[in-house]
C-alpha cells in the first residue's frame, strides 16, 4: 500500500452554486463563483507554487510565491487570494513570474538551515518542493547575514517539536489553531525580521493553552512543527485509512507507517465526520497499542486468587467451553451470558450477541451502552421511531441556535466541538444547560447567550419548563405539529406542560435556574432560526434519563426543529462504536436493527438464518446479571472489551457479582480491573489490528482497516468463532469481516445496502441505507417520522431518590477530560497522562471554605455507597452545593461512591447525581492504600 497523498487545492472549495468560466494558461475552466484562481488552476492539474496556502485554511496571501498574471490587470496578484471571474484569462507561468518566485524563494532559503539531508522532513517538506518548482539554483544573498538559525527549540510537548530555525512565518499554524481548532493558542510575535510563532504568552507549548490537537503540525509546510515519532523513526512510506477508536465522533485518519512501525496518525481530509481535523487522543494517543503491558497469550487459572498460567489458544477455548457447558448443565441455560463492547467493531459485536443467542441459547447479552446512551435508544424510538440521532455533523454549519445540554463537547467530542465553535464564531447563538460552566460557555471569541446552571438531577423539570414557555407564549410551530405529529398526544402534552408545576417560577424553586433565564432560553430556541439540540451523558445517566430524552424530542417537534439540515436532536455518543453496538442487537430484548426478540416474525427470520430456535424471552441486563450472580443463579460471563469492575456503578456490588461467578472470561488488551475476578483471559486486539466497521454518533458507518498484525496472532472476531466451535455450536463461517457485514445487511433492513464494496466506493455510509436510500441517510425524518406520526410524550418530573440532606449535603456529578478517556485503560498508557495525572474534585470556593479545604488538599468524599479520597481543586466552574470529578484513574474510582439508582426505563445508572459529603483528609483512604499495595496495575503504573 503506497503512502496516500491527498490533493491540496490551495484554498477551500466554494459553496456557491453559480458557475463561472475562465481561461487558465489557455484552457477553459468552469468552477463555482468564489473559487480562487489557485484552486481553479489545481482543478485542471496546473500546480501554482505556494507556501502559505492550503485548502484546509482560508487564503492568507503572505508568502507571495503564487503570483500570476491576469490579462487586463496590472501587477502580479496572488492566485490564492484572487477570486475567479467570468471571462478572466490567467497565466500561471512565464519568465517574469519565475523570476519573481525565485526571488521570493531566495529570501526564504537565505535564512533556512541547509540541512535537508539530515532534516526529519526530508522528502515531506513543501519548502523543499517549492524550491524545486521555482527552479531555485542559487541564493545571491549568501547565508551569512542575520538569521534565525540559532533559535532555541521547544520540545516541551511530548508528541511534537517546535524548531523556530525552520519557520518561514507563513502563519498556517496560527490559522489552523484559530480556524480549525478554535483554541487561539498561537500568534506571530514580533514584527518584520523578528517575527516568530509563539504559543500562549510566548511560553513553551506545554504551559500554554494549547490542547495538542495537532492541527498546527498538520498544517506546517516545513519541519518547524513536526511529530516526534517522525524525528525518531523517519518519514512514513505507506499508509492505510482507518477510524479512531476513542469517541463517537468517528474521525478518520491515515495511519502512516514505515515498515511495520506506525509513525503517525494524520487526520484524513476526506473523513466525513472530521474533515481533516483531530484531537489529541486520536492523533497522538495510540502508543498503548504497543505498550509493554499488552497481553498476547491466553491465560487461565482455577481460582481468582491463583496466579495466571499461560496456555495455548486451544487450551483456553477448551477450558472456556467446558466451563460454560458444565455451568449450563448444572445451573441451567440462563446461568451464563455475555457483554459486548462499544470499543469493538460492528462485526465483532454482532458475533458476540449471536454466540449468546444461538450458542448459549438465551438472550443474556448486554452492552456498555447500557451505562451511557440506552435512554437515547429508548427515548428516541418512542417519540420518532428510530434509536439514533437525527442529523449529520455537517448539519451544524446551517444551525442558527445551539442548545447544548448535559454535554461537554470540547472535552468529550473535541473535533465536533471545533466545528460547533466555528459556527458559533460565525454568529450562531448558544444556550448551555449544565450544572458546570463548561468551556463552551466562554472560550476565545465565543460566549454563550445563556447558561442555565441547573442543580444536577433537574433536567426534566427544566426542559419541560422550556416547553411550558413555548406553549404559553404561542411559539409552537402549529403547521409542523398539525402535519407531522399525533394530534391527541400533542393535545394531552400541551395541557400537561401548561400545568403550574412546569412554570419557570415553579421550576426555579426545584432547579435553581432563574425563571427569566428559562423564559429567555425557550424564546431563543423557538425563534432563533434553525435550532439544534446537542446532548450527552449529562442527560442520559440519570434516574429520569429516558424522560429527558423524550422531553428533548418533544421540544424539537413542538418548534418544528426536526427533519432538515441545521436542526434536530443530536446525542453525542460516548464511545467510538456505541451506536453500532446498539444497532447490532447487543441489548437483551432486541435483535439487530432494534427489533424486539418477542416479535415472532423477526425471531423466525433470524432463527432460520442462524439454524436455531431463539428464546422469545428478553434476557438479563448487566445489572440483573450481577444481581443474579450475587443471588446464586448466574454463574458465567464472557466480557469482550469492557471493564465493568471500573466503569459500572456501585463498584462494590459489581465486584460482589463477579466474585460470585464460577467462570468469568475476559477478552481485553490488558489485565484490567475486571480481569482481577476472571478465570480465563483472552488477549484482544486494538483498532490498529482490526478489520471491520465502527458506527459514529451520526449513524455513519466507517471502515476500520488493519494497520498491523494482531498482537495475539488471532483477530477478535475469530476468537468468538473459535469459542463457539469449542462449544460445539455453529455460528457461521466467514473468511473476512466483510462477510459478517453481508449477513448483517441481509438480516437488518436499515443496513440492507451496506457492504464493504459500497463503503470503499462511498467512503462511509449513514444508515438507513437500503433501496429507498441507496446512498444512506444524512438527515432523518425529512417529510415524516420513521414511526409515522411524531409522538409527544408526557414528561413528568419525578425527583431522584438520591437526595441531599445533613449527612450528604453536596451533589456529585461526573464527566470527562479531553486528554483522558473513560477508565483510562488506553490513555493512561500514553503520554496523555502528562495533562491529567490524577482525578481531582472540583469544589466551589464557598463549600471549600466551609470545610477548611484549600486548593490541592486531599479530601475524603463519601456517599451512601462508599468513599474515596482525592485532591481538591477550588473553582467557581461548579455552583455552590455541586462537586465534580472525572473517573479516569482506578486509584480514585469515582464509581465506588456512585449509587445503584438507575433510569426507570433502561437501568442506565445515575452517575450524574450522588449525594455526598466532602471533608479534609490526610491522603488516600484505607482501601486506596490497600489497592496501591496489592493491585498489579497500580504497582506497575507506580513503577513507571
Ligand atoms: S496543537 Fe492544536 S491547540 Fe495546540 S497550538 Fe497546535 S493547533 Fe493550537
Ligand atoms: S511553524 Fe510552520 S506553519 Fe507555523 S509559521 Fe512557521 S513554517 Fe508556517
Ligand atoms: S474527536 Fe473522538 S474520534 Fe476524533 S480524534 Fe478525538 S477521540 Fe478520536
Ligand atoms: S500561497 Fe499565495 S501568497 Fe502564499
Amino acid at each position: 500500500m503506497p503512502l496516500i497523498q491527498e490533493a491540496d487545492y490551495g484554498t477551500p472549495a466554494s459553496k456557491v452554486e453559480k458557475l463561472v468560466t475562465l481561461k487558465i494558461d489557455g484552457f477553459d475552466v468552469t468552477v463555482p463563483e468564489g473559487t480562487s484562481v489557485m484552486r481553479a488552476a489545481a482543478q485542471i492539474g496546473v500546480k501554482v507554487p505556494k507556501l502559505c496556502a492550503t485548502d484546509t485554511l482560508n487564503a492568507f496571501g503572505s508568502c507571495r510565491l503564487c503570483l500570476v498574471e491576469i490579462e487586463g490587470r496590472a501587477g502580479t496578484p496572488a492566485s490564492c487570494t484572487t477570486l475567479v471571474s467570468s471571462g478572466m484569462s490567467v497565466i500561471t507561468g512565464n519568465e517574469r513570474l519565475r523570476k519573481l518566485r525565485r526571488g521570493v524563494m531566495e529570501l526564504y532559503i537565505s535564512d533556512h538551515p541547509l540541512d535537508c539531508l539530515t532534516c526529519a522532513a526530508n522528502g515531506d517538506c513543501e519548502l523543499q518542493d517549492a524550491a524545486g518548482e521555482v527552479g531555485l539554483r542559487d541564493v545571491r544573498y549568501g547565508y551569512k547575514g542575520a538569521n534565525h538559525l540559532g533559535s532555541e527549540k521547544d520540545r516541551s510537548n511530548p508528541y511534537f517539536d517546535y524548531d523556530p530555525s525552520k519557520c518561514i512565518v507563513c502563519s498556517r499554524c496560527v490559522r489552523a489553531c484559530e480556524e480549525t481548532q478554535g483554541t487561539f493558542a498561537l500568534t506571530i510575535d514580533g514584527r518584520g525580521f523578528g517575527s516568530r510563532v509563539a504559543a500562549g504568552q510566548n511560553e513553551p507549548f506545554m504551559s500554554s493553552e494549547c490542547v495538542s490537537c495537532g492541527a498546527c503540525v498538520a498544517a506546517c509546510p516545513t519541519a518547524t512543527l513536526i511529530e516526534k515519532k517522525v524525528v525518531e523513526i523517519g518519514t512514513p512510506e505507506h499508509s492505510v485509512v482507518t477510524t479512531c477508536a476513542y469517541c463517537g465522533v468517528g474521525c478518520q485518519f491515515k495511519a502512516e507507517m514505515r515498515g511495520p512501525e506506525l509513525v503517525r496518525m494524520v487526520p484524513y481530509k476526506d473523513g466525513k465526520a472530521n474533515r481533516g481535523h483531530s484531537c489529541i487522543k486520536g492523533r497522538f494517543a495510540w502508543g498503548y497499542a504497543t505498550h509493554r503491558e499488552r497481553k498476547s497469550v491466553p491465560m487461565i487459572r482455577e481460582n481468582i486468587s491463583d496466579p495466571w498460567r499461560e496456555v495455548t489458544w486451544e487450551q483456553a477455548f477448551e477450558r472456556a467451553a467446558s466451563e460454560i457447558r458444565r455451568i449450563q448443565a448444572k445451573y441451567g441455560r440462563a446461568s451464563v451470558g455475555g457483554i459486548t463492547s462499544s470499543r469493538c467493531t460492528n462485526e465483532e459485536t454482532y458475533l458476540v450477541q449471536k454466540l449468546v443467542r444461538a450458542g448459549f441459547r438465551n438472550n443474556n447479552v448486554d452492552t456498555c451502552a447500557r451505562v451511557c446512551h440506552s435512554p437515547t435508544g429508548f427515548g428516541l424510538s418512542q417519540t420518532y421511531g428510530t434509536s439514533a440521532g437525527t442529523q449529520d455533523f455537517d448539519s451544524v454549519e446551517q444551525c442558527d441556535t445551539m442548545l447544548v445540554i448535559g454535554a461537554n463537547p470540547t472535552d468529550g467530542h473535541p473535533v465536533f466541538a471545533s466545528r460547533m465553535k466555528k459556527r458559533l464564531r460565525a454568529g450562531a447563538k448558544l444556550i448551555v444547560i449544565d450544572p458546570r460552566r463548561i468551556d463552551l460557555v466562554r472560550s476565545p471569541h465565543i460566549e454563550a447567550e445563556l447558561h442555565l446552571a441547573l442543580q444536577p438531577g433537574t433536567n426534566v423539570a427544566v426542559v419541560t419548563s422550556l416547553a411550558h414557555v413555548i406553549v404559553a407564549e404561542g411559539l409552537v410551530n402549529e403547521p409542523f405539529v398539525r402535519e407531522r405529529c399525533d394530534p391527541e398526544d400533542f393535545a394531552e402534552w400541551k395541557a400537561f406542560v401548561l400545568e403550574p408545576q412546569n412554570s419557570p417560577e415553579a421550576v426555579e424553586r426545584v432547579s435553581g435556574v432563574p425563571a427569566e433565564l428559562i423564559r429567555k432560553a425557550a424564546r431563543l430556541y423557538a425563534t432563533g432560526g434553525n435550532a439544534a439540540i446537542f446532548y450527552g451523558l449529562g442527560v442520559t445517566e440519570h434516574s429520569q434519563g429516558t424522560t429527558t430524552v423524550m422531553a428533548i424530542a418533544n421540544l424539537a417537534m413542538a418548534t418544528g426543529n426536526i427533519g432538515r439540515p441545521g436542526v434536530g436532536v443530536n446525542p453525542l455518543r460516548g464511545q467510538n462504536n456505541v451506536q453500532g453496538s446498539c444497532d447490532m442487537g447487543s441489548f437483551p430484548h432486541e435483535l439487530p436493527g432494534y427489533r424486539h426478540i418477542s416479535n415472532d416474525v423477526v425471531r423466525a427470520q433470524f432463527g432460520a438464518a442462524w439454524g436455531v430456535a431463539l428464546d422469545p424471552e428478553p434476557g438479563l441486563r448487566i445489572n440483573n446479571m450481577l444481581d443474579a450472580a450475587v443471588e446464586g443463579s448466574f454463574k458465567a460471563l464472557y466480557v469482550q472489551g469492557e471493564d465493568i469492575a471500573q466503569s459500572d456503578p456501585d463498584a462494590k456490588h459489581v465486584i460482589a457479582g463477579l466474585s460470585a461467578m464460577e467462570c468469568v472470561i475476559v477478552q481485553d488488551l490488558f489485565l484490567n480491573e475486571t480481569a482481577n475476578y476472571a478465570h480465563i483471559f483472552l488477549p484482544g486486539t486494538t483498532f490498529l489490528e482490526k478489520d471491520g466497521t465502527f458506527t459514529n454518533a451520526e449513524r455513519r458507518i466507517n471502515r476500520v482497516r488493519r494497520v498491523m498484525k494482531p498482537v495475539p496472532g488471532i483477530a477478535d472476531w475469530e476468537v468468538t468463532l473459535k469459542l463457539a466451535e469449542a462449544l460445539g455450536v455453529d455460528i457461521g463461517t466467514y473468511a473476512h469481516p466483510g462477510e459478517i457485514m453481508d449477513e448483517i445487511a441481509r438480516l437488518t433492513p436499515s443496513f440492507a445496502g451496506v457492504s464493504y464494496k459500497a463503503l470503499e466506493e462511498q467512503g462511509s455510509i449513514q444508515w438507513p441505507c437500503n433501496d429507498k436510500a441507496p446512498q444512506g441517510t444524512p438527515v432523518m425524518h425529512i417529510g415524516g417520522f420513521v414511526r409515522g406520526q411524531g409522538r409527544f410524550m408526557i414528561t413528568e418530573y419525578i425527583p431522584t431518590e438520591e437526595k441531599t440532606g445533613p449527612r450528604f449535603p453536596l451533589l456529585l456529578t461526573t464527566g470527562r477530560i479531553l486528554s483522558q478517556y473513560n477508565v483510562g485503560a488506553q490513555t493512561r498508557r500514553t503520554e496523555n497522562s502528562r495533562w491529567h495525572e490524577e482525578d481531582v474534585l472540583e469544589i466551589h470556593p464557598h463549600d471549600a471554605e466551609q470545610r477548611g479545604v484549600r486548593d490541592g488538599d486531599w479530601v475524603r468524599i463519601h456517599s451512601r455507597a462508599g468513599e474515596t479520597s482525592l485532591r481538591a481543586k477550588i473553582t467557581d466552574r461548579v455552583a455552590p452545593g455541586v462537586v465534580y470529578t472525572t473517573f479516569h484513574h482506578p486509584l480514585t474510582q469515582a464509581n465506588v461512591i456512585t449509587t445503584d439508582f438507575s433510569d426507570w426505563a433502561t437501568n442506565c445508572p445515575e452517575y450524574k447525581v450522588t449525594a455526598v459529603q466532602v471533608s479534609p483528609s490526610n491522603g488516600p483512604s484505607a482501601w486506596q492504600e490497600e489497592y496501591q499495595r496489592h493491585s498489579d496495575l497500580s504497582r506497575r503504573i507506580a513503577a513507571e
